[in-house]
């Protein structure tokens, strides 16, 4: 135990319950149970709990169009994450659900204490409402006619054709995507958490050290621009939790999401005996951290302090932001069959692969993180059979063979050992800042040292001569001991590895507390194999790109030979569009557009701002120094952003489906397409 023994509770984020794990949500439950087990490893007392997130119209939309109930359907997809991410060998302490008694208790109490602390407004809203299923329509369930563009189909939140962003009111031609009926504003008293009460305390709070420095900035950003109410109930029907005063409304299922972390961890409290105002108490000095994905700062670093800070809990000690997967570095995508569930994965590859796959690219910056897939296959084959693993395979059958499966009394270079044990503050830190990557290289790094020397001191030669045999036992004695200390730094991130090579060494324990541990006239079992290398026929065969998704693109993108697209032009018409290849110099996000990239395009000299909706395709950074083709003559538009000064082309239905058009090599920027 160390004496300065921490007592941290750790969280992700909750799941939605009605939908798979994929491999973009695996990235954070990988990096959370890695980081748990690194701090059990040091003896700390850590408590990892989650839950599925349960409530909410989507959930209550499913399970009727199933024929099932909701209770039904949530425990179903409750199940089915548990087993996925038992697969990836993710330790819960414990697995809740935000649809319990023990959350509606949390949600209904600091519900009741931050309204009585004056922390919520009652308000009069004109919402949208479908006549014939009788619900009110968020933004996703309402599609219509842009009322700046007049593009078709776009949903009731913003344009994908033109970026424009208005309330679902304003769309031409309204119609639910639940029935198809015109929609009607109707009047409705919804209740509002005052987030702007707490602008003072979350600039201090946002700066208190508790994040990263990127999240600091980007709360900076949105405080300085004025902190809006936020509205917290939704009308019956709902699945959720009704609000206690107000019969016929409910929570908002992002209210009582996060509360569902204090609800998993009560009643892992229940269970164990363990006080829960030790932890989430005003006067608590043990850790909280949330592993979270960038999407939902706002809901972790904003409602959520504000709301704890005034229903009289503390704080979280830090709020991790990680960045999204993409794979061979394109958003996943369902018809390249790049959207990789869990279970999938689960059938072709073993999960440590992919744990240690992920550790060697995450730091604890919320950049995006690349599965290359041929790296990835390179990656683990080179490092953790060819460097780790092959430590123990080339020394052990000496040792089972040549004596009797026991080492020696003494090492051949215990300063080899003592080197490697001597990283082991470096490689400590870096799991504690989360920074796996560092941590992955060294270990390899070290793996690297010890395999050089095998090699120089070669004891497949010593051992054919009785004249050297004895040399040989020293030898594999040092390799074996360099090998247990590096599977011990490696631990967090490959478990059954770890478990595997205890049962190997006849050892009990690969914890920190065994560090300083030397393996002298012990014996260990014969060596069998420890992990066999990644083939790419069963990474490709992961990759199935989804039939659904391919044979059914909206009918407007494919013609076939009797339906054109669009009416015939003549060459006159056709020349009037001036076509130019261009390069991409900058590329980037833009702020308040889910789907749009601003892009900076030269056309030999003249450089033009274009806005274009591929956000979900390509990855802003990926973009530059790339050539595509433009409409160098369109008419400028001017959008909430600024003004799109042309249109690059591109194919396919839209969202993470599109594909840029690329010259062919030798193509210069300005060129004329004719
Ligand atoms: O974004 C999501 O998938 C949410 N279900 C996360 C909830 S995290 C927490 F606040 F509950
Ligand atoms: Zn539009």
């Amino acid at each position: 135990m160390p004496t300065n023994r921490r007592m941290i509770l750790v969280t992700s984020a909750l799941p939605y319950a009605n939908g798979s794990i994929h491999l973009g949500h695996m990235l954070e439950y990988i990096q959370t149970d890695i980081w748990v087990r690194y701090q059990k490893q040091c003896g700390h007392q850590c408590v990892y709990v989650c839950a599925d997130d349960a409530h909410g119209t989507a959930i209550m939309l499913r399970a009727q169009t199933l024929g099932i109930t909701p209770e039904e359907l949530i425990s179903d997809v409750k199940s089915e994450h548990e087993a996925d991410f038992s697969g990836f060998h993710i330790d819960f302490d414990h697995y809740s659900s935000t649809h319990t008694e023990t959350n509606r208790h949390f949600s209904e109490l600091i519900y009741s204490r931050v309204r009585d602390a004056g922390g919520i407004a009652v308000r009069n809203i004109s919402q949208l409402f479908d006549p014939d299923t009788e619900l009110f329509l968020a933004d996703r369930y309402v599609k219509g006619t842009c009322p700046k563009c007049s593009a078709d189909d776009q949903y009731g939140d913003n344009c994908e054709a033109c970026g424009a962003t208005y309330h679902a009111s304003e769309l031409r031609n309204p119609k639910s995507t639940l029935s198809g009926a015109v929609p009607v504003l109707k009047d409705t008293e919804h209740l509002f958490f005052e987030l702007d009460q707490h602008t003072e305390f979350l600039k201090d709070w946002t700066r208190s050290g508790r994040l990263q420095l990127e999240v600091t900035n980007k709360l900076a950003e949105w405080i300085e621009g004025g902190l809006k109410s936020w509205d917290i109930s939704r009308d019956a029907p709902y699945f959720g939790f009704e609000v206690p005063d107000r019969p016929g409304t409910y929570f908002y299922v992002w209210l009582d999401a996060p509360i569902g972390y204090m609800g998993a961890f009560k009643e892992w409290c229940d269970t164990n005996n363990f006080d829960f105002d030790s932890v989430w108490g005003p006067e608590s000095v043990a850790e909280i951290y949330h592993f979270i994905g960038k999407d939902i700062v706002n809901f972790h670093c904003l409602f959520w302090p504000a709301i704890l800070n005034q229903a009289n809990y503390r704080t979280p000690t830090g709020v991790n932001v990680h960045g999204f997967v993409t794979i061979d570095g394109r958003k996943m995508s369902k018809s390249r069959g790049t959207f990789i569930k869990a279970r999938t994965y689960l059938d072709h590859l073993d999960p440590e692969y992919l744990r240690y796959y992920f550790a060697t690219k995450l730091s604890a910056n919320v950049e995006d993180i690349d599965l290359s897939l041929e790296d990835f296959a390179q990656k683990v084959n080179s490092d953790l059979v060819g460097k780790l693993v092959n430590i123990a395979s080339r020394t052990a059958g000496f040792i089972t063979k040549k004596f009797d499966g026991q080492l020696s009394a003494d090492l051949a270079n215990p300063d080899l050992v003592e080197a490697i044990r001597a990283k082991g503050p470096y490689i400590q830190s870096a799991f504690e800042m989360r920074e796996f990557s560092k941590a992955a290289r060294e270990i390899m790094a070290l793996a690297d040292d010890v395999n050089a020397w095998i090699a120089d001191v070669a004891p497949w030669h010593l051992a054919k001569s009785e004249d050297t045999l004895a040399e040989v036992q020293p030898i594999c004695t040092t390799a074996i001991n360099a090998f247990r200390i590096l599977v011990l730094y490696l631990k967090p991130v490959t478990p059954m590895l770890a478990g595997k090579v205890q049962e190997f060494l006849q050892v009990d324990s690969l914890d920190y507390e065994t560090l300083n541990d030397t393996l002298l006239d012990h014996s260990i079992a014969p060596f069998t194999p420890l992990l066999t290398r990644i083939e790419m026929k069963d990474v490709e065969a992961m990759i199935q790109p989804d039939v659904n998704e391919i044979d059914n693109p909206s009918k407007s993108e494919i013609a076939t030979n009797n339906e054109p697209i669009a009416p015939e032009c003549t060459i006159d018409d056709f020349t009037k569009v001036d076509l130019r290849v261009v390069t991409i110099v900058a590329a980037e996000a833009v702020e308040g557009a889910d789907k749009l990239l601003r892009l900076t395009l030269d056309l030999d000299g003249e450089t033009r701002q274009v806005f274009s909706a591929i956000k979900a395709a390509y990855k802003a950074e990926d973009l530059i120094g790339r050539q595509t083709v433009m409409i160098a003559n369109l008419a400028p538009r001017k959008m909430k952003f600024g003004v799109s000064e042309g249109m690059i082309l591109a194919a396919g239905p839209g969202g993470a489906d599109i594909y840029l058009l690329e010259p062919d090599r030798g193509a210069k920027a300005g060129q004329r397409i004719r």
